[in-house]
């Protein structure tokens, strides 16, 4: 068994966030699935989705969810909020669900700093009440694959990190 664990979740319930932090604290390399995409494509992730649409991005997700199965060990790995549908991602190792309702979620990119650009560079959350629609199909998938479901919302990313902690140790 893999030893890496994936954040999955919905687009800005902190996935980044939580796994960069989490990496700094207990010191361990952490990874997002977009940033690989990025770098491997040379290209934004809206840039992708503009140019080429959403299929070529799935299709670029595949790719990286089977380097990461095959190359990736001991890293905490962030991913995109449509990386829970890769048909491999419980063998790229133990996947823990961030969870929120959608209104926490969408407080939490309203009340950042950057909330304009946080939201621009999301093509799938253009529209609230798309977002929405997706969010509602997507929640009970994310339930279905996930090996541990952490509540977010109302939590500070401290509060987050010692529950993964805990949940982690309790694994070994
Ligand atoms: C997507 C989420 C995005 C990014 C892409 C598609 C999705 O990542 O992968 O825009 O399908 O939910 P975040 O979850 O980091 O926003």
């Amino acid at each position: 068994m893999k030893t890496n664990i994936i954040l999955i979740g919905f687009m800005g319930v902190g996935k980044g966030s939580v796994a960069r932090a989490y990496g700094k604290e207990y010191g361990i390399f952490t990874i997002d699935s977009d940033d690989l995409i990025e770098s491997f494509d040379n290209r934004k992730i809206k840039t992708i989705f503009d140019q080429d649409g959403e299929p070529y991005f799935r299709s670029l997700e595949n790719r990286c969810a089977s380097w990461l199965e095959s190359s990736v060990s001991n890293t905490i790995i962030s991913t995109g909020g449509g990386f829970y549908s890769q048909e491999n991602i419980n063998q790229i190792g133990k996947v823990v669900l961030l969870d929120s309702s959608f209104d926490g979620i969408y407080k939490r990119i309203l009340e950042h700093p950057n909330a304009e650009k946080k939201l621009a560079k999301r093509p799938l959350f253009q529209d609230k009440a798309k977002a929405k629609e997706l969010y509602e199909v997507r929640v009970s998938e994310y339930k279905k694959i996930a090996d541990f479901t952490i509540n977010v919302e109302n939590k500070t990313l401290e509060e987050v990190i010692k529950e993964l902690n805990r949940w982690i140790i309790s694994q070994i």
